[in-house]
């Protein structure tokens, strides 16, 4: 079975990730940018990855694009944001904001920690956290927003990891029982 890992992000800590996915699973990782939908026809599963910003999912544009050749595979997907990977509800509110529930209902989510350095950000990424702790009423949360933090570590990424073997061991046909 061919597989290959797709990621969508944009300081950095999604591209992480998808590159430790590739490198566990000895699968190609690359850009979203850089895959078109013919390309995608030879591969039987993905591992799509894409961080969040506004309530929105990076990828969901490149999805939204992509899917009529996608609808028929296998797809894992990890979402990276600053959100605590527990608050479960809140991550799926990012992919209900961002996919339709024909896209939603085909794919298997797993909730990875990001990174956010806030004198890397961009001007206007910079200006958008700002407006939004202006906007949020608690004074934590508003501290937070605006606070660096890296839990982007490999070892968020086990359970993922675990679910692609469990699934490409099932669908491939074992060389010790030919
Ligand atoms: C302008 C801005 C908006 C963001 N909006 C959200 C958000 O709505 N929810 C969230 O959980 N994290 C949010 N984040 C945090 C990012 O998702 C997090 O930093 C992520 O790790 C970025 O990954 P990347 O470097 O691959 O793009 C935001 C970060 C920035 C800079």
């Amino acid at each position: 079975m061919k597989g290959l890992v797709i990621y969508k992000g944009k300081y950095g800590a999604t591209k992480q990730y998808a590159m430790w996915i590739g490198q566990e699973l000895q699968l190609p990782a690359a850009s979203a940018d850089r895959f078109h939908a013919n390309e995608l026809i030879k591969y039987d599963y993905f591992i799509l990855g894409s961080s969040v910003y506004i309530g929105k999912l990076e990828i969901k544009d490149w999805l939204k694009k992509n899917f009529y050749v996608l609808q028929n595979k296998k797809i894992f997907f990890f979402q990276v944001a600053g959100s605590p990977a527990e608050q479960i509800e809140k991550r799926e509110s990012y992919n209900k904001a961002s996919l339709s529930p024909a896209i939603l209902k085909n794919i298997q989510f797993y909730y990875l920690p990001g990174r956010m350095i806030m004198r890397n950000l961009s001007g206007w990424d910079r200006f958008m956290l700002k407006m939004g702790a202006k906007l949020t009423k608690d004074p934590v949360e508003k501290k937070t927003m605006l606070t660096d933090f890296d839990n982007v570590k490999k070892e968020n990424i086990i359970p993922l990891i675990e679910a692609v073997q469990t699934f490409t061991e099932i669908n491939e046909p074992s060389m010790n029982l030919v």
